[in-house]
């Protein structure tokens, strides 16, 4: 766990957040133990903005991962600072009930489940 939160922390460091100067840092653990980072990345338009956990999930989708175990989120703030409504549709469907271990800074902040997180999902199941 140590090695995932360290992932993400060092990651953060290559956030392009030159708008809301609010840097996070994802580590997306697959089944095999591979460790897929990303950081979140802002642009001009500020609505293209995406987040550190999206761009961690589409680098391992991408690198053909399909099973994941964790991930670890860190950003500033003292307070815990869970994925964003968006990410967590995303992660639901593509990684399930993953461990979501927050962390800032200096230590750990929480650990949930997805499926706390994002209870009654909309998922591919419905469109049945
Ligand atoms: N952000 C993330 O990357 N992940 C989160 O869990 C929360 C928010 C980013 C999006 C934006 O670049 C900045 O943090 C401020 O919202």
């Amino acid at each position: 766990m140590e090695e995932l939160i360290a992932a993400a922390r060092a990651v953060r460091e290559n956030a392009r957040a030159e708008f809301s100067h609010f840097k996070v840092g994802a580590a997306l653990e697959t089944s095999d133990g591979t460790i897929v980072t990303g950081c979140n990345i802002e642009n001009a338009t500020y609505g293209l903005t995406i987040c550190a956990e999206r761009v961690a999930l589409f680098k391992a989708l991408s690198d053909g991962h399909r099973k994941f175990r964790r991930i670890a989120v860190v950003a500033p703030p003292e307070a815990p600072t869970p994925p964003c409504g968006a990410c967590r549709q995303l992660l639901w469907e593509f990684a399930g009930d993953l461990e979501v271990v927050l962390a800032n800074l200096t230590g750990e902040t929480g650990r949930h489940r997805m499926g706390e997180l994002l209870p009654q999902p909309f998922d591919a199941r419905l469109l049945k």
